[in-house]
């Protein structure tokens, strides 16, 4: 396979970012023809931000597993599409290579089909990060059924609702999933999550840790076994196969839940053909990937970062993609550096969080470490601070690898704004220049499009690309309330942002109310509505402040019906309510037990004070006469962190 579509210098970046404004259609067209269809397109694109619909590809067909894996079969079979790095690191490595991924997939697609799954059904994936989560998910898209993996981190609360969401049928889990020195008993989270759902007809489970499960009869049955039987199926004289299914261009590939404003998650939905060119184009271009080439992407499947760049855009391009089940502080702060070492690494992607977790160790995890096949360093999911930048890039990078910092979001499908690297300049901290098809503008708060460079704004996209969300599932009016009705005709992202003096922008976090907790998306509302069902708490407000590794930090102010409760034990008590409802992920750093909270007469709450007093600003709170109360807030201070 070739890669003409890679940009190789900063000339021809402006090139293909020019022809991609002026002809989105021919642009895309060509990068298409690269790809492998069933039947081509009659048309490319069609679109409006106003219902939103968005069509690429009108009247195509495609597998995105096709794309994904059979063409490599005759070139590159015998070449390795996964390595597995295990949790511990005594334990075997997996290597699989494109001809028994591609096995593999054709028999999770026949035991789904064995199951009763049709295309368009709805699959919930929660495993942790085997090889054969990725199985599961291009299993589930060989046959058309849409997958919707849930991070293994979150309860059984959380998967209830997304079940309910997604209308799932059917799930597949495993017994337990290995994360550091823990056992996390998955299966058990799925009974719970199971507790009178009606819906769901067949849980499949694939045993990871071998710890004691209970099986529903019936309902409940091995991955093994159905794998073993799948297998007889698929393999016919030594050759394997299974038809992909036909599925139009825009069908739904998968659903993926995400944090808003407002309480309940979200379902992103994307689409088959866009999807894969943007992750594929995306994946080639910013990091320069090379055939041959390891490439780790320390995300969790669960999460957009791990679908689009250890999933789909690795495996579209022919590549070599890492999974590493553990965590980056197991058994020591140096694991991340002993895998780059033990398998050749060549490009490190990971989060702000990680690294600067990581660099509170100081320099001695990284002793006698060889990361000398890096060549490329990627940062995502949040701002990059200056420090950790340098510190990547110095002491991981040794001041040879350029840093691409990539800024997107679930609802973008890929990387909106990078830098290419190598190729185009980059800037520490800075996401610096949008990729070919994305044309970001800066709005004030009256939807005036700020001209010029040396200015900042909330941050929006004009024109359709082909990662773009489609819908939220089951509620299309709230895909177009959420992105497309704050600023009419653009897709408005939630993020602030600055355009530099010579057009590099820098995001410098959300606008609205969703916390980015170590790189999670969290709202502050889904917190509050968690907080709020411990069954003594009246009322609470949660806002997020500047924390060293986290990012972000989550406070919560809360009012408790009794005045001479044990706090502690209450705190306790509250961040278990959490952890129930939503995942350990969305436990508040500090809570504070006040009286009251400062409201307007309207009985709105002033999460501007609350924001204030929560990062310490208490000399700069501003004016408070609107407030029915203005006491509180003194109140609020003297209790405060
Ligand atoms: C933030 C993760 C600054 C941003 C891919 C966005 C970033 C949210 C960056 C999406 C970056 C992501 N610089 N901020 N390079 N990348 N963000 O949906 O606030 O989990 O809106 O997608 O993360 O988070 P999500």
């Amino acid at each position: 396979m070739t890669f003409s579509y890679q940009i190789k210098s900063l000339e021809k970046y402006r090139e293909a970012y020019q022809k991609s404004i002026e002809n989105p259609e021919a642009f895309w067209e060509e990068i298409a023809a690269h790809f492998t269809w069933q039947k081509k397109w009659d048309t490319i694109l069609s679109y409006n931000f106003i219902e939103p619909k968005i069509e690429w590809f009108g009247g195509a067909k495609l597998n995105i597993t096709e794309n994904c894996i059979d063409r490599h079969l005759a070139n590159r079979g015998e070449e390795i599409a996964i390595i597995w790095e295990p949790n511990d690191p005594k334990e075997q490595v997996r290597s699989i290579t494109y001809t028994e991924l591609h096995k593999q997939v054709c028999m999770v697609a026949q035991m789904l089909t064995n199951l009763g799954v049709k295309k368009g059904d709805r699959v919930c994936i929660y495993m942790g990060m085997v090889p054969e989560l990725t199985f599961a998910i291009l299993g589930c898209a060989r046959i058309g059924a849409i997958h919707s993996v849930i991070f293994g981190g979150f309860s059984a609360q959380s998967i209830s609702d997304r079940l309910a969401d997604a209308q799932a049928g059917y799930i597949i889990t495993c017994d337990g999933a290995e994360r550091g020195n823990k056992t996390i008993n998955l299966k058990s989270v799925i009974d719970d999550a199971l507790v009178g759902n009606e819906q769901v007809k067949k849980v499949i489970v694939f045993t990871r840790s071998k710890i004691p499960v209970a099986m529903q009869k019936g309902r409940d049955t091995w991955w093994e076994d159905e794998m073993e039987q799948a297998g007889q199926q698929v393999e016919k004289n030594g050759v394997v196969s299974f038809p992909a299914e036909p599925m139009h261009a825009e069908d739904p590939l998968f659903i993926l839940y995400t944090s808003g404003s407002t309480g309940k998650p979200k379902g992103v939905v994307h689409s088959t053909a866009g999807y894969l060119l943007w992750t594929n184009y995306t994946f080639l271009n910013v990091f320069q990937y090379q055939l041959g080439q390891v490439h780790f992407c320390t995300a969790d499947i669960g999460w957009i970062t791990g679908h689009s760049y250890i999933v789909y855009g690795p495996l579209s391009a022919g590549g070599t993609t890492l999974m590493f089940e553990g965590i980056p502080t197991w058994p020591d702060a140096g694991r991340f550096w002993d895998i780059v070492a033990k398998h050749k690494v060549n490009i490190l992607y990971t989060a702000p969080t990680a690294i600067r977790s990581l660099m509170a160790f100081g320099l001695e995890p990284l002793k006698n470490k060889d990361l000398s096949s890096l060549q490329v360093l990627g940062s995502v999911g949040e701002p990059i601070n200056e420090e950790a930048w340098h510190w990547f890039s110095q002491h991981i990078g040794k001041g040879n690898c350029p840093i691409v910092d990539t800024w997107w979001q679930t609802e973008t499908g890929g990387i909106m704004i990078s830098n290419l690297a190598g190729i185009t300049p980059q800037k520490p901290a800075h996401a610096t220049l949008p990729l070919p098809g994305v044309i970001p503008v800066l709005v004030d708060e009256n939807g005036i499009e700020i001209i010029g460079n040396g200015v900042s704004g909330n941050l929006c996209i004009k024109q359709a690309w082909p990662g773009i969300i489609r819908t939220t599932y089951g509620d299309h009016e709230r895909c177009k309330t959420n992105y497309f009705s704050t600023y009419p005709n653009l897709y408005f992202t939630g993020d602030g942002c600055l355009r530099d003096e010579v057009g590099n922008y820098r995001i410098t976090g959300r606008v609205d109310d969703v916390l980015n907790v170590s790189g999670h998306r969290i709202g502050t509302a889904e917190v509050e509505n968690a907080i709020n069902r411990h069954s003594g708490v009246i009322e609470s407000a949660v806002v997020g402040y500047p924390h060293d590794v986290k990012g972000q930090g989550i406070y919560a102010y809360v009012i408790f019906e009794e005045s001479n409760h044990n706090q502690n034990l209450t705190k306790q008590d509250i961040l278990q309510t959490v952890t129930r409802i939503i995942g350990p992920i969305a436990k508040p750093d500090k809570i504070q037990f006040v009286l009251g909270l400062p409201k307007t007469r309207s009985g709105k709450i002033m999460r501007r004070i609350l924001r204030k007093i929560a990062e310490g600003e208490t000399q700069s709170i501003g004016d408070t006469s609107t407030l029915l109360d203005p006491n509180i807030v003194d109140d609020i201070i003297a209790g405060a962190f």
